[in-house]
């Protein structure tokens, strides 16, 4: 495995393969790697000649109260990791190459970048777009794996290939998850015992929700109601959002039909958590 810092030598790197006709898959991170990570590494080198793995934790999609200062890093460990689960070149620029001095442009995708998450964290997605624009354009790939956890990213960043015609093709794996339930994220590192016993109930008022629909239910305010109470019953929760949306537009559904996303945000102690769900509704 290859290890680049540059971005010119990335830009060089992808260049060369591209003239050899090599199919490269991009697995954009910001580290702190967890079976998650790695299940969208080893789809990567399922599907593609070349893995290109970057880590980057990206101080722009990170809001000034929020964890960037403190978010995990391991960089040693990190490397090990992504060898392991196949990453060909890992891509590990500074933080001053990404934004040197008087950087000025930004990518935002309207609308759907306002609401959900973005309601919360405001700008947190101009942050992501812009950073993903840049290293589409570094890496140049031609298949670039994102996970179904945070799904809301998902569609923005598809809306973004599509308008700015990235000539790539997205790829979503599922959310990967502890036994429990509870999906893995860097931050579940911030849990403390008894809170990450809790956090499952994100996943299993998740499961409440679809048992309900396959029941026939299609009054999203009543699957809402429902979640609220189990995760509200639990100590330490306050939610931010549950909300049933379109899952390709993000706009609330009163009555369930088609594919839908439920998706929520829920504080567990201080550590803020994500996780959804999408579904077919008959
Ligand atoms: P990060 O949170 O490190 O996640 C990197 C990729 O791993 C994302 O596509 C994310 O959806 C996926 N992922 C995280 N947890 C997962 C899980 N439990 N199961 C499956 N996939 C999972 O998302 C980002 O970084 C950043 O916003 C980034 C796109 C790198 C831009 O900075």
């Amino acid at each position: 495995m290859k290890i680049v810092k540059s971005i010119k030598e990335m830009q060089e790197i992808s260049i060369a393969l591209k003239r050899k006709g090599k199919i490269i898959g991009f697995v954009p991170t910001m580290g702190y790697l967890h079976e998650g990570h790695l299940s969208l590494i080893r789809l990567a080198k399922k599907k593609s000649d070349i893995v290109v793995v970057s880590i980057f934790v990206n101080p722009m999609q990170f809001g000034p109260k929020e964890d960037f200062k403190r978010y995990p890093r391991d960089l040693k460990r990190d490397t090990k990791l992504a060898r392991k689960a196949g990453c060909d070149v890992l891509f590990i620029p500074s933080q001053k190459q990404i934004y040197p001095d008087r950087f000025s442009a930004h990518v935002n995708v309207e609308k759907l970048s306002d609401t959900l998450e973005g309601k919360f964290r405001s700008g947190h997605f101009k942050g992501v777009t812009t950073v993903v624009a840049k290293l589409f354009n570094i890496v140049q790939p031609d298949l670039a794996f994102f996970g179904q956890k945070d799904a809301q990213q998902v569609v923005i960043i598809q809306k973004m290939a599509q308008d700015l015609n990235y000539n790539l093709k997205i790829i979503v794996a599922p959310t990967v998850r502890e036994p429990s339930g509870l999906a893995l994220s860097s931050r579940n590192i911030y849990l403390a015992e008894d809170e990450r016993k809790t956090a499952k109930v994100l996943f299993e008022s998740l499961q409440k929700a679809q048992s309900v629909i396959e029941q026939g239910e299609t009054n999203s305010f009543k699957i809402i109601h429902e979640m609220e109470k189990m995760i509200l019953s639990k100590p330490k929760t306050i939610i931010d959002y549950i909300a049933i949306t379109d899952s390709k537009t993000l706009e609330p559904l009163e009555k369930l039909s088609g594919e839908v996303l439920i998706s929520m945000a829920v504080f567990v102690g201080s550590t803020r958590l994500i996780d959804n769900l999408k579904l077919k509704v008959k």
